[in-house]
């Protein structure tokens, strides 16, 4: 049985104003339960603020991107060692806004998942079809695709602590969530591509579904078999949607 994760993409939103209430909001509410693992991810500049507020709680810290290399000349880029150094445990590889708007290709992002993978940090790979894909059939073709080129990379014995995030282009900041059947037709299919890399791994990868997820969608979403969670961006900066999420979860 895989353990939920919930994970909170607050993109470039926040200050520190707000980040120390909504912090603040989520940690007074949030029960002990442990049967869901809950993370946020807040603007790199904001790590250290929320890396303090989040000390010695039961939320986690993650990064919204990391560079592939470890130093160097590699202006405005971050690297793993210095977000884990604020205790970064989680980063987002990937995302569409980050294919889209800065060019983010297969091969970038499988040269960050193994720059994670070997700070010892978790990955969340993200992949995700636009509308247009969708309409055209490609959906399953598109996912595979970006999948397959972080699968050629993985190592085995590390696979299975992978976190992957199946976010339709089509559904992310619109409102337009995908249904539970779609999804879990994607995640279905993309959890029989890893275990053609693994059976094992497979089972354990947790696979999150991401695109205008909202405390109304969340349960009928995560009440399927291989939907093991959400990656949340616009309600995960309201803390009594985010908390709603994570206990639908
Ligand atoms: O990374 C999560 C994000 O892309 C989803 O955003 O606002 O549709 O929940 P949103």
């Amino acid at each position: 049985m895989r353990k939920s994760i919930v994970a909170g993409n607050w993109k470039m939103n926040g200050n520190l104003a707000a980040n120390a209430e909504l912090v603040t909001g989520l940690l007074s509410t949030r029960s002990g339960s442990d049967n869901v693992d809950v993370l946020v991810c807040p603007p790199a500049v904001y790590i250290p603020q929320v890396a303090a507020l989040l000390q010695d709680s039961n939320i986690s810290l993650g990064a919204q991107n990391a560079s592939a290399f470890e130093k160097g000349a590699y202006t405005g880029d971050l690297s793993l060692s210095m977000l884990a150094e604020f205790g970064v445990q989680y980063v987002i590889l990937g995302h569409s806004e980050r294919r889209a708007l800065f060019g983010e290709d297969d091969a970038q992002v499988a040269d960050k998942f193994r720059a994670v993978v070997a700070a010892g940090v978790t990955p969340i790979v993200c992949i995700g079809e636009t509308l247009q894909e969708r309409q055209a059939g490609q959906t399953l073709d598109v996912v595979s695709r970006q999948l397959r080129a972080v699968l050629d990379v993985a190592d085995k014995a590390t696979l299975a602590n992978a976190v992957v995030a199946y976010e339709p282009v089509w559904a992310i900041g619109t409102g337009l969530t995908a249904t539970p059947e779609q999804a879990q037709e994607v995640h279905q299919a993309l959890r029989a591509l890893i275990a053609e890399y693994d059976a094992a791994a497979a089972l354990k990868v947790r696979i999150l579904y991401g695109g205008s997820v909202t405390a109304d969608s969340a349960a009928q979403l995560f009440g399927k078999p291989d939907i093991d969670g959400g990656l949340v961006g616009g309600a995960s900066l309201k803390a009594k949607d985010f908390l709603a999420i994570c206990s639908a979860a």
